[in-house]
């Protein structure tokens, strides 16, 4: 399973070379990036408008229609409001929140969101 990914603080990227799965990190610059096979989307919880790199992303060719689900990242100390970046992209585009973690994720996080990658690839063959 493919991953793509945003970060602002890094905490994001941290998580993803921990899980040492293939991914493409969404950039700011040139967003505009074509996923070559079903994947999964992390990122992380920020106000709607420092997410314009992610939609533009999703908004690319068949990026939106090749999503299988979406990773959220946050701070549980933004109580309701914990991981809502994720919620929202997956309630718009009829996809799950596969796995969510806070900050980089422990080594457990890591481990059970191996578990699940595997679980969601067994399903696809
Ligand atoms: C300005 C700001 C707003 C944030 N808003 C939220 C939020 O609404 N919900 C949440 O769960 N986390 C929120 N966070 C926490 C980040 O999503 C969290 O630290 C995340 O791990 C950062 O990932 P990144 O380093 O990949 O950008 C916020 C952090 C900052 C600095």
């Amino acid at each position: 399973m493919l991953i793509a990914y945003y970060t602002i603080t890094g905490q994001t990227r941290r998580f993803i070379e921990k899980t040492q799965l293939s991914a493409y990190e969404i950039n700011d610059t040139d967003p505009f990036h074509q996923m070559s096979a079903p994947y999964l989307l992390a990122v992380p919880a920020y106000d709607d408008e420092m997410m314009d790199a992610v939609i533009d992303f999703l908004g690319y060719q068949t990026n939106a229609q090749r999503l299988v689900g979406v990773v959220g990242s946050g701070n549980r100390n933004f109580n309701e409001l914990y991981i809502h970046t994720a919620k929202d992209i997956a309630r718009g585009l009829g996809v799950p929140v596969v796995f969510d973690y806070e900050f980089n994720g422990t080594l457990t996080d890591v481990a059970n969101f191996q578990k699940v990658v595997e679980q969601l690839e067994s399903k696809q063959h």
